[in-house]
């Protein structure tokens, strides 16, 4: 049994996300879309709601959610993850990125971190612009799912 965690903050899910969940379904038994409850940051979403987002727009069958906190790699263990799953974009992803699986390595060297690359389009992707041009009353159609792109509004506005 082949099982991949993919964490993150996913604040909110974007189809970047969702490209690289296709493509690690295809590759593994079982994916664990993650979500990191990390109190020091100030998210859009609850928990709930990223997780609920998430598993309004999940496809296969072999992909399920979750939350998290904690070391990642203790995480993995215990639900039996070898691989850990993290999308590369830029250059600018790659020395943090390096950086984390090197460390989780040093922490765990039975876990493997697996860098997989989005399809062309939503290589400049982020939660973050997509919530910065929501904000600003810009169309975020085509970067996230109809139902994230609701919410967000509903979120940044209180209803439309
Ligand atoms: N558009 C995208 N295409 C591919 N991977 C992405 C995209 N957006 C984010 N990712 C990757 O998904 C993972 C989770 O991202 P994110 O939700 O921003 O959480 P984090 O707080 O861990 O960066 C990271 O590995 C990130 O590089
Ligand atoms: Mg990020």
């Amino acid at each position: 049994m082949r099982r991949a965690i993919y964490p993150g903050s996913f604040d909110p899910i974007t189809n970047g996300h969702l490209d690289l969940i296709e493509r690690a379904a295809r590759l593994f038994d079982e994916v664990i879309v993650a979500v990191l409850i990390n109190p020091a940051k100030t998210p859009l979403f609850t928990v709930e709601e990223r997780v609920e987002m998430i598993r309004e727009v999940i496809r296969s069958p072999q992909v399920r959610v979750d939350t998290f906190d904690g070391l990642l790699v203790e995480y993995a263990r215990r639900v039996g993850a070898q691989v850990i799953i993290r999308g590369i974009r830029a250059i600018s992803d790659y020395e943090y990125e390096f950086q984390m699986a090197l460390m989780n390595r040093r922490l765990d060297p039975t876990i493997e971190t697996i860098f997989m690359m989005p399809a062309e389009p939503y290589t400049y992707l982020s939660s973050r612009l997509v919530k910065e041009v929501c904000a600003l009353g810009g169309d975020v159609a085509g970067v996230v799912p109809p139902g994230v792109e609701r919410r967000m509004r509903e979120k940044l506005f209180g209803k439309a």
